[in-house]
């Protein structure tokens, strides 16, 4: 049942308590309430009406060993490597293996993944030692999302908010039972057996981003908030190839194309990925995006180039219709001319620190795909797994929380908020400001490239700028645009601190200061009270 409180101010009013409360409805959050058993009675929160969620945004596709060329091992080997000696190798084995029934649980549900005759298409990707990323051509996030959708939304005892944000998690004696979301310009405590974060990263924290506008980390903003284990969050992967164009400046150009023989190349045309890396334009993320980082910065150029001209206009248009299309409407011909484009921030590697069912260091919280980080990415994801960890998380977790779920206790004593009054246009604009300030200041001293003293520049203002948000937070009636705020700022400067912590270069955590790599390959662990 979707019930959209942004669209329909009639909408029903809501329960104020649930047996699962799932907060953001890409594809974990779909996963979940279609996996969880039907007596339920489930709330997916969605805090906006549009845009879509990253999920739906993803064209690359789902990685999984389906070809009989192809194995486990080497799907596994593919992806320690790329996560530069961090990844958790129990989590990695899992999902690889659980991959194939993965794909089959999507086909049964109608996903239409592109096949070649009755053989599903498989695709290379940057670091990937063979084709097997499954795709529905450039829309693989977009069919799988209207493929959970349909059914999801079918199911009895599931109601669907949209425009309803989160704002924060209800604890109790240690628990997380319940949270505080914004009900129009109304607060409201929700009583629930769990929460289920599976709200997504935090793209926006960067002036550039591939990311649609909701991911301003609030999942991991709320985790901490309410004490939960935060894990590697200095690990923020930057795509190296987002569209550059005044007009369309989120829109990613897909990993896919370099595996179907697009080069990048600088303005004179030449190569020069490869003086960093012999895979070149197939190297890890975290490689390709520093190499172009360092030729923009060398030559001076604001952009580089992406040049596929080699595969036609034919195969583009099948292949990938969607960027195309685009690139066209742009007065940009992919067959014709390369194509402009710059590293943006993709994806956040590290998150809430969860078991691969979900569970966090906080009871009664859950947090599943981008918000949380389970060991499988390491210091740098490999394309294409993320969709995969979405999926195969949701399905544990479902699995999992039904025997956790504690009854219903009767009556409810909702917890204290002091709901500020004051509306100030003239102080509003300030969170503008803020955002902006804060976004630029991420990008400049805690982008692609970092030194110390970059990195304690970012921290000193960003004091500065939490000190004034949170004044704001608590002083001000909370609209989503605040909130949205305040969980930037905060996310900003928890991976300041990461970053600070991590004295070496290891996979998308480049510091100058510390070119090398530490003997022994840690996590970054942080939790409120500890810093
Ligand atoms: C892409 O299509 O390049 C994105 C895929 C991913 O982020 O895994």
């Amino acid at each position: 049942m979707v019930d959209d409180a942004a669209a329909s101010p009639s909408a029903a009013p809501l329960a104020s308590e649930w047996d699962v409360v799932v907060v953001g409805s890409g594809a974990a959050g779909l996963m979940t309430c279609l996996e969880l058993p039907q007596g339920l009675r489930v709330l997916l929160l969605s805090k906006s009406s549009e845009p879509p969620s990253a999920s739906r945004w993803a064209q690359g596709g789902i990685a999984a060993v389906t070809r009989a060329d192809d194995s486990f091992e080497s799907h596994i080997a593919d992806t320690l490597r790329a996560g530069a000696g961090l990844c958790d190798r129990p989590a990695v084995e899992m999902l690889v293996r659980e991959a194939p029934a993965c794909v089959e649980r999507l086909l049964s549900l109608g996903m239409a993944f592109d096949r070649n005759g009755e053989e599903l298409s498989t695709t290379l990707e940057a670091a990937h030692s063979h084709r097997r990323v499954l795709h529905a051509q450039d829309r693989t996030g977009g069919a799988l999302v209207d493929a959970l959708e349909r059914e999801v939304l079918h199911r009895p005892a599931l109601v669907l908010r949209k425009g309803m944000p989160a704002l924060q998690l209800w604890i109790e004696a240690g628990c997380c039972v319940g949270l505080q979301v914004l009900d129009g310009d109304r607060l409201r405590w929700l009583r629930c057996g769990a929460v289920v974060l599976a709200c997504g990263g935090g793209g926006h924290l960067f002036a550039h981003t591939t990311n649609p506008s909701q991911a301003s980390g609030d999942g991991v903003a709320m985790a901490w908030d309410a004490g939960a284990r935060l894990r590697d969050l200095e690990f923020v992967q930057f795509h190296p190839t987002c569209l550059f164009h005044p007009e369309a400046q989120t829109f990613l150009i897909s990993e896919a194309l370099r595996g179907e023989g697009a080069v990048v190349v600088n303005a004179q045309g030449q190569d020069f990925t490869r003086k960093t890396d012999p895979r070149g334009s197939l190297a890890p993320r975290d490689i390709l995006a520093r190499a172009i980082d360092e030729e923009m910065k060398e030559s001076g150029a604001a952009c580089v180039y992406l040049d596929i001209r080699s595969r036609g206009s034919e195969f583009l248009g099948q292949r990938f219709p969607e960027i195309t299309a685009t690139l066209r409407k742009l007065g940009i011909d992919p067959a014709r001319q390369p194509i402009p484009v710059v590293p943006a921030a993709h994806y956040q590697c590290g998150g809430v620190q969860a078991k691969l069912n979900g569970v966090t260091s906080l009871p009664g919280l859950l947090a599943l795909g981008e918000v949380a980080c389970t060991g499988l990415h390491g210091a740098n994801r490999l394309a294409s797994n993320s969709l995969l960890e979405a999926l195969v998380m949701a399905h544990e977790a479902a699995e999992h929380l039904p025997q956790t779920l504690p009854g219903s206790d009767g009556g409810v004593k909702l917890p204290a908020w002091k709901e500020g009054k004051a509306h100030d246009a003239d102080e509003l604009v300030v969170i503008t400001h803020n955002w902006r300030e804060i976004r630029q200041l991420m990008w400049d001293y805690v982008g692609i490239a970092r030194t110390n003293k970059r990195i304690l520049r970012a921290q000193s203002r960003l004091q500065l700028l939490l000190q004034e948000v949170q004044e704001f937070y608590w002083d001000f009636r909370v609209t989503p645009d605040l909130l949205e705020l305040r969980n930037l700022a905060l996310c900003s400067a928890l991976i300041v601190e990461s970053a600070l912590r991590r004295h070496e270069s290891r996979g998308l955590n480049a510091n100058a200061d510390y070119p090398g790599l530490a003997k022994v390959a840690k996590d970054t662990v942080i939790r409120a009270g500890e810093i």
